[in-house]
């Protein structure tokens, strides 16, 4: 009972990152300073560095057996060791990218009491937001953004989406439905690259009735952007991530090892990265990667990340078939709602959530 009661509401009043921004500080608020080890190091590991690029034509359009294969196995490598990759020619069209991402660029700029009607409240995520989870005296992101939900319909409500810019409603329907389209061939694509049946990654999401939501994130410019963070370092806890990145400023860091990678974005790319509960159901052979977001004090940032999740009310565990006597089962079962009420609860803490998950042997 006292855990829905503390959900209803946030426990402090909510600052917009953005009007901080606007009023023209040189000094960052305590609440968006990190501790100095969580600051971001500006010394990259390599120049070269980035997830893989992979060209989907060979999956999408094209005939060539071989060719397909190569791709599989290219995608096989990208989730088995980074957890995220990039895709181009994926189905999605390019001035539907750009006019989805420059309409939500539209909405932030908006003046403050034009968005305000639509705050959110930590009960369902849904609408204006600046904060993720409701500990009271947290550090805080240096981040706005707006979340929604597509699928189920059940759980859509457009009467919480904006209505200005005035084809929001419009391009959010036809964005979403191009990006679940993606996420359904993908989800096949991991499934066979599992070794298991077309369509099992599907099923176990609940079939037609998977959950779809958007995200949409609004970095605005830092005066100091070495000592905080746009997203503190988390893994993204439900099945898929669709991002779509600033086609111009970078922000999104992966970790490797004990480095994070810049990931420099490609034009017309999307970004796709596994979340927790692909990891479970293929007994950690994939892994949902750490990621974060740096700032800068240059330009503004906006990110659009559609997450792809399995129904709420399933049992999510690791398929049978990759569950062995060599390779015992690494996570015991559990819904997705359980699990991410966990999250809204406690915010972002790393792998934390569904390393607690692990099975103690
Ligand atoms: C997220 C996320 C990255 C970005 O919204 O979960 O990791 O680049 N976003 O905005
Ligand atoms: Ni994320």
């Amino acid at each position: 009972m006292k855990m829905m009661n503390c959900l209803q509401s946030w426990p402090e009043p909510i600052v917009r990152v953005q009007s901080l921004s606007d009023s023209g500080i040189h000094v960052l608020p305590d609440r968006y300073i990190r501790h100095p080890s969580d600051r971001p190091s500006f010394t990259p590991i390599s120049t070269h560095a980035n997830i893989p690029v992979i060209d989907l034509h060979s999956l999408l359009a094209a005939r060539d057996a071989r060719l397909r294969q190569a791709t599989l196995d290219r995608i096989s490598g990208a989730c088995r060791e980074w957890g995220f990759f990039q895709v181009v020619n994926h189905g999605v069209r390019p001035e539907l990218m750009k006019s989805i991402r420059q309409l939500w660029r539209d909405f932030f700029h908006l003046p403050l009491e034009a968005k305000q009607v639509y705050a959110n409240s930590p009960a369902t995520y849904e609408g204006y937001g600046s904060r993720l989870g409701v500990e009271k005296g947290a550090k805080l992101d240096w981040s706005d953004y707006f979340f929604l939900n597509y699928l189920p319909e059940s759980a859509r409500d457009e009467n919480k989406w904006p209505t200005t810019p005035e084809s929001c409603r419009e391009l959010v329907h036809e964005y979403s439905k191009a990006v679940v389209e993606l996420c359904g061939i993908l989800m096949k694509i991991l499934s066979v690259n599992l070794g298991l049946e077309e369509d099992h990654l599907q099923n176990a999401f609940g079939g037609d009735d998977v959950g779809a939501c958007l995200r949409v994130n609004y970095y605005p410019k830092c005066p100091q952007p070495d000592l905080t963070l746009g997203i503190s370092p988390h893994s993204d806890p439900g099945g898929m991530t669709i991002l779509l990145p600033d086609d111009d400023v970078s922000g999104l860091q992966v970790r490797k090892g004990e480095h994070w990678v810049t990931v420099e974005p490609i034009p017309d790319a999307l970004i796709v990265n596994l979340g927790d509960q692909i990891q479970v159901i293929s007994n950690a052979i994939y892994k949902s990667v750490e990621h974060r977001v740096i700032v800068n004090s240059i330009k503004e940032r906006v990110s659009l990340a559609y997450f792809y999740n399995p129904k709420g009310d399933l049992l999510i565990e690791p398929a049978k078939k990759l569950v062995s006597k060599d390779r015992p089962a690494s996570y015991s079962a559990m819904t997705f709602d359980q699990y991410r009420l966990f999250i809204r609860q406690s915010g972002l803490w790393g792998k934390s959530q569904v390393e607690s998950l692990k099975c103690s042997q």
